[in-house]
Formats: structure tokens, sequence, C-alpha cells
């Protein structure tokens, strides 16, 4: 491009200008910035979208390497051709042999370079972006890697969970977080903060604690940092990774968690904090259900869903998105049938919700992969073009909750309150029918 041709800036200026002006207006997915209305994602002054959203963890990593953009390319072509208009990736890679940041506050110029251009495709193929922080697990770095930091540099931390309070390691963190936001996108020549492409930011990938079973650890966290994120960039949305794990609060209903066990988050409360924007959600029943029979993870599934979307209808008042779920692939344990079944299963129940004004109004699959990238099959991939079944399932489904953009959010506002009046009177009956039969 003319960048590389100094004698040619002069020339190319104004129309370079214009095109990245136009393609900023143009191209924005979906009309531009994200923004929230009770429990509704809402673009262009009150209009609801809805997401049909994949993750792609890997996009930064691939594209940092020019040879192999043409995967993130192709990836986003898929995607966009299959109606999906969220991808939600990895904006961290703390030290390791692929290192984002190798240090505290050193940063691979590669790997930033990678970050802007999938920016820049997902923009051109109309796909909005989450951004992910940090992560809790030890792949590319996480929560691990900063005690690390802080303890090389001579800070006595006891475990991981460190990285929850400890001053040293928020600051760390805080950095990466301001380094990300204010970054200028080499090729689009926006600053993160102020690119519409991008829908949020996601302070970590499922924190979780063992130090604090409680909760209150993560939630002091989220409580600090959400905050944090909105005073470098005030107009994007922001949550915090969470899984949906139950604490022990008023509003949580611990009995749901699998196994009935503590992981260390609160949803209600850890959602409530200032600065978190939306709520979210994952979904494994499989794996984190290990061993039980189809029949009790549909059960899971099931409740799961509808007791998240109850109470983030009555005590958060915010959309909620299922940021992660998917069907481990195993021979003699589970096929693509069964996979695509469930698939069909949480797709379905997204649409159901969105369709009715609730506030579960998208979701994203883990994990979409491009053909030729088989080292990075996790079991979990869904490859598009080799994948006829779950291809048409993810198309059919875009292509109807697509159908619910757009509309004015007051309208679905009413339409809801109608409906769940109606839905209470229902309840009733039902129950006065049941007592009467007992
Ligand atoms: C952080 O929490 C851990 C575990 O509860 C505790 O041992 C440690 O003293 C705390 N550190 C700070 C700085 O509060
Ligand atoms: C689902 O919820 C019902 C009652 O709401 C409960 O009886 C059942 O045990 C729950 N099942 C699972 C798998 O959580
Ligand atoms: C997938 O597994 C189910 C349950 O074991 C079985 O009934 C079905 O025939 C399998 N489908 C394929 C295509 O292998
Ligand atoms: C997808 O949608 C088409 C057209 O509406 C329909 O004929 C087809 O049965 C759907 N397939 C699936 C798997 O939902």
């Amino acid at each position: 491009m003319a960048r590389s041709r100094p004698g040619a800036l002069a020339d190319s200026l104004l129309v370079l200008l214009f095109l990245v002006a136009s393609a900023a207006a143009a191209a924005a997915p979906g009309g531009g910035l994200v923004g929230v209305d009770g429990t509704q994602f809402v673009v262009g002054g009150g209009k609801t979208v809805y997401f049909s959203g994949f993750n792609a963890y890997w996009l930064m990593l691939v594209a940092s390497d020019p040879p192999r953009r043409g995967q993130v390319v192709a990836a986003f072509r898929q995607a966009a051709g299959h109606g999906l208009n969220l991808a939600r990736t990895w904006a961290f890679s703390d030290g390791g042999d692929t290192p984002l940041q190798s240090a505290p506050g050193v940063y691979d110029e590669a790997m930033l370079q990678g970050l802007d251009f999938v920016i820049a495709e997902a923009r051109r193929h109309g796909i909005y972006l989450l951004l992910c922080l940090t992560n809790n697990f030890h792949d590319f770095g996480g929560k691990r890697q900063y005690v690390a930091w802080a303890r090389e540099a001579g800070h006595h931390l006891a475990t991981a969970d460190d990285f929850f309070n400890s001053t040293v390691v928020k600051g760390y963190y805080k950095n990466h977080v301001k380094t990300v936001l204010t970054r200028v996108n080499t090729v689009t020549g926006v600053a993160y903060r102020d690119d519409p492409t991008i829908l949020g930011w996601e302070l970590m990938n499922e924190p979780r604690c063992e130090a604090d079973p409680t909760g209150a650890m993560v939630q002091a966290w989220v409580e600090e940092m959400a905050p944090y994120v909105k005073s470098i960039d005030g107009d994007h949305l922001v949550t915090a990774g969470l899984e949906g794990f139950y604490g022990d609060g008023v509003h949580e209903s611990k009995d749901l968690n699998p196994w009935g066990i503590y992981y260390g988050t609160n949803f209600v409360e850890t959602h409530r904090a200032h600065g978190v924007d939306f709520a979210t959600i994952h979904l494994y029943p499989d794996v984190w259900l290990w061993g039980s029979g189809a029949a009790a993870q549909l059960a899971f599934f099931r409740n799961w869903t509808r007791s998240h979307a109850r109470d983030t209808e009555l005590y958060l008042g915010k959309p909620l998105l299922v940021t992660e779920y998917g069907k481990f692939l195993w021979d003699g344990v589970a096929n693509r049938t069964q996979r695509d079944r469930f698939l069909g299963q949480v797709l379905d129940s997204i649409y159901a919700s969105a369709a009715a004004g609730g506030p579960l109004v998208g979701g994203a699959f883990w994990q979409l992969l491009d053909p030729g990238m088989d080292t990075l099959r996790d079991g979990y991939e869904i490859i598009l073009p080799e994948d006829q079944r779950a291809a048409t399932i993810i198309g059919n489904h875009s292509r109807q909750l697509a159908e619910l953009n757009g509309q004015d959010v007051e309208v679905v506002r009413r339409r809801r309150r109608w409906r769940r009046g109606a839905h209470r009177k229902v309840h009733i009956n039902f129950f006065a029918v049941q007592s009467s039969s007992v």
C-alpha cells in the first residue's frame, strides 16, 4: 500500500482518509457501536441487535504470522457467509512461546499487528468482536503468569489467586488493559477504544478462585477493574467473563452448580458490579457433569439456561450471552449427531428468548476453525465448509435471529411486559389446577 512509499503518501492521503472514514461509517458491523438498554443490546439509537457468534481464540496468533493471514480472512468469510456477527477472541498472550506481552509492559509488535489485522478483517466482514484480556487458566499465560512475574520481581505471593488481590499484579493487569485499549490500529488508523467493531471487553476468561470460594475476591477484583476499563474507554461495553457459577448470595442458586460445589464466583452479585454492562454464562454439560447420562445433561442444560435468564431479568436487568458452549467429540462418548442436537438445543433456546423479548440475546459456540488447522483441533471444532449439518443449523439460526434485529427496543420492552403479565396469569392458573388436583 501507499504507506510503504513515502513519495506517494501526499497524493494518496486524501484518498486514504476518505477510505478510512467511509470504512468506519459504512462497514461498522450492524450499524455502529453497541450499547445496552435494559436486557437488550442496541445500536443506532435504540434498535435491537442479537448475536449469533463463535469463538476463535487463535485469531491474533495466526494473524501475527503474515503468511497465515489467509486463514483469518477465510474464517471471517465463512463465518459471515453463515450470518455469524460476533467473534470472541483473545487480546492477550501473557509470556510463553508466543507472547503478546513477554514481560510486564513489554509487547510484541508482530502480535499487536496481528490483532490490528483481526479487528480490520472483522470490520470488513461485518462481525463484532468480544475481546478478552487475560485467562483464569494457564493457557496463554493468565493469572499464573502474572503472579510469576510479580514473584520474579521479588514479591512474595502465595498462589495464582493472588492475581485478584495483589497490588503489584493488579498494576500489571491495568497496564495491559491500558496498552490494548489505547492501541491505534496500524491497518485502520482507529484506536481500539474508538472502534465500533469491538462489542466490548471481557476482563478475564472464566474467572474462578479457589483461595476464596465465597466469590468475594473475584467480586472485589471485578468491582475495581470494570470501572478501570471504563475510565480509559467509556464507550465500549464490559463484562467479567464468568461461566455462571453461583455463590452464596441471596439471589444465588448454588444447588444448580455442577456437583453443587463452589467455584469462587457469584453470578448475580458480580454481574451487578458497577461498570459491568452484560452478563455471561458458559455451557458444557458433558464435561461439567462428566460421566452423567444424556438425560441428566439435558436437564442441567435446561435448568442452567432458564435459571440464569430468569435471574438476569429479575436481578440484573442487563443482557445475557452464552459466550461459550460446546460438546466434546470423542470416539465412543459423543458423535456429531449428538453434538448437532446440542447445538440446535442451545440455539433454539437463545432464539426463543430473543423472540420473546427475553434477556438471553445471543451466544458464541466453541470453536470455529478453518480447514487445514489440524493442530488446533480440540474436540470441539466446527469447520463450516466440512460440516454441512452444523453449518446449516448455525446458518438457519443466524438468519432467524437477524430477522429480530432493528426492532425498537421500547416496543420490545412493552411486548415483554405484556407477555410476562400473561405468563404469570397462566402460571397462577397452572398452580390453581395443580393444587385442586392434589
Ligand atoms: C490475598 O488473598 C490471599 C488468600 O486469601 C491472602 O493470603 C493474601 O494475604 C491476600 N493479599 C492481600 C494483599 O490482601
Ligand atoms: C433442575 O431443576 C429441578 C427443579 O427446578 C430440580 O429438581 C432438578 O434436580 C434440577 N436438575 C438438574 C440437573 O440440575
Ligand atoms: C451417535 O451416537 C448415538 C448414541 O450412541 C447413536 O445412536 C447414533 O447411531 C450415532 N450416530 C452416528 C452417526 O454414529
Ligand atoms: C434450515 O432452514 C431451511 C429453510 O428454512 C429448512 O428447510 C431446513 O429444514 C432447516 N434446517 C435445519 C437443520 O434447521
